[in-house]
């Protein structure tokens, strides 16, 4: 019968050391911009809500130039939907379209 092959006790100290080394690493911090996942209140927030946050967060919406009018979020909202397939129906992207005129 083969005898099962065990880790020298050297070596066990090692592995024993290696994984406390993991363990007390310090963890290393860097600054990455707060993502948000809420929009800014308002009528048509929800809508915005439910629809635009499946593929990215709320900051490709909030970091826009503001004031940049409906025929701008039209657009958007139609790239979104011809060119990323984003599944928002007719009625809720007019919503959204008002709404981010409105509130962005
Ligand atoms: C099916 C996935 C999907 C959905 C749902 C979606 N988007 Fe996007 N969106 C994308 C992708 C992909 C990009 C481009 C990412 C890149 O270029 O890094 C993007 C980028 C954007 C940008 C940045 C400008 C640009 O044109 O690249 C805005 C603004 C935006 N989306 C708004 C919206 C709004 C408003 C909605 C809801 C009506 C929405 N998105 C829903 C996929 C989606």
């Amino acid at each position: 019968m083969r005898v099962p092959r065990y880790h020298s006790p050297a070596a066990l100290a090692g592995i024993i050391l290696a994984i406390a080394a993991v363990s007390y690493a310090k963890p290393v911090t860097y600054g990455l911009p707060e993502v948000t996942f809420t929009f800014r209140p308002g009528p048509g927030m929800e809508t915005a809500q439910n629809n635009c946050l499946t593929c990215h967060s709320v900051d490709y919406i909030s970091t826009q130039p503001p004031n940049r009018g409906k025929a701008f979020w039209e657009a958007e909202i139609t790239k979104m939907i011809k060119s990323y397939h984003a599944p928002i129906s007719e009625t809720d992207a007019k919503t959204i379209v008002d709404y981010l005129a409105k509130t962005y």
